[in-house]
């Protein structure tokens, strides 16, 4: 047995109120006793930008900007590793990124690969690979939210090699929840699923509702917790790493070795 406690961080931001909700998720994050937690995508600004200088106005470099120094301190002086969404800027260039800090210090960053809707006005899609973390108990893949709707992502990670995918999330439409099962259904992984609650309504006509619900999934497609739909919330929960090493089904069926790489299109 290879014990994780890993979680997630389920909260309400308040669009661009970002000294709150970083206050908010440190007020969260100091009753964890946790090796890894998973905080929602977007965490400190909210989802809803109006428009891209809005995004840009609030984007920050990544690892050089203040929220990474942020997660960098609470990651030392809390002995964790945190994966967190924030937006970030490369020069011009805009996108919904997560980052992963450890107690060491930075580990990398993801840049959302599948961006959703209104999104598309506001950052360019990721430009990196789906990427995976050895953070000493586990090997750790960021995805990002609706990333879930793609399930070569997922499979991506776990032919990667990672034991947990962490899914910093901003949660509107209903089926990710369930889609996540699946996820780990087919791939023999962990899944953590940070989602935020709440409302936004800054684009007239387009309000949103986040559905929170965010999740810890096991190799075998059970929730090991699911969260409100409604309410902030911290949990933590002991998973075995050696679950998603093991890949064999049953004894004649291994999921990797049994795919039919010669009939797949990819
Ligand atoms: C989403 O990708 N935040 C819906």
């Amino acid at each position: 047995m290879k014990i994780l406690k890993a979680g997630f961080i389920q909260t309400e931001p308040e669009f661009g109120q970002v000294a709150n909700n970083c206050q908010r998720v440190a007020d969260l994050l100091e009753k964890a006793d946790a090796d890894l937690m998973v905080l929602p995508e977007l965490f400190t600004t909210g989802y809803q930008f109006t428009d891209r200088e809005e995004v840009a106005a609030f984007a920050e470099t990544i690892p050089e900007g203040p929220t990474t120094g942020f997660l960098l301190d609470l990651a030392r002086d809390l002995s964790v590793n945190l994966v967190a969404g924030l937006a970030e800027r490369e020069g011009d260039a805009l996108y919904n990124s997560a980052v992963i800090v450890g107690p060491g210090g930075y580990l990398g960053k993801y840049r959302k690969a599948h961006i959703f809707d209104a999104e598309k006005d506001l950052f360019e899609p990721g430009n990196l690979p789906l990427p995976v973390f050895d953070i000493g108990k586990a090997r750790v893949g960021i995805m990002i939210c609706f990333d879930w709707r793609f399930p070569e992502t997922a499979r991506t990670l776990a032919l990667n090699d990672a034991d947990v995918i962490a899914h910093p999330a901003n949660l509107v439409l209903p089926h990710c929840p369930s889609a996540m099962v699946t996820r780990c259904l087919e791939n023999r992984v962990f899944a953590i699923t940070a989602d935020r609650v709440g409302r936004e309504q800054r684009v007239p006509g387009e309000p949103l509702k986040f559905i929170g619900q965010s999740q810890v999934v096991d190799p075998d497609g059970n929730i090991l917790y699911r969260a409100s739909t409604d309410g902030e919330e911290m949990k933590v929960v002991a998973i075995d790493i050696d679950l998603a090493r093991n890949k064999n089904i049953n004894p004649r069926n291994h999921l990797f070795q049994d795919r039919r790489e010669d009939l797949y299109r990819l």
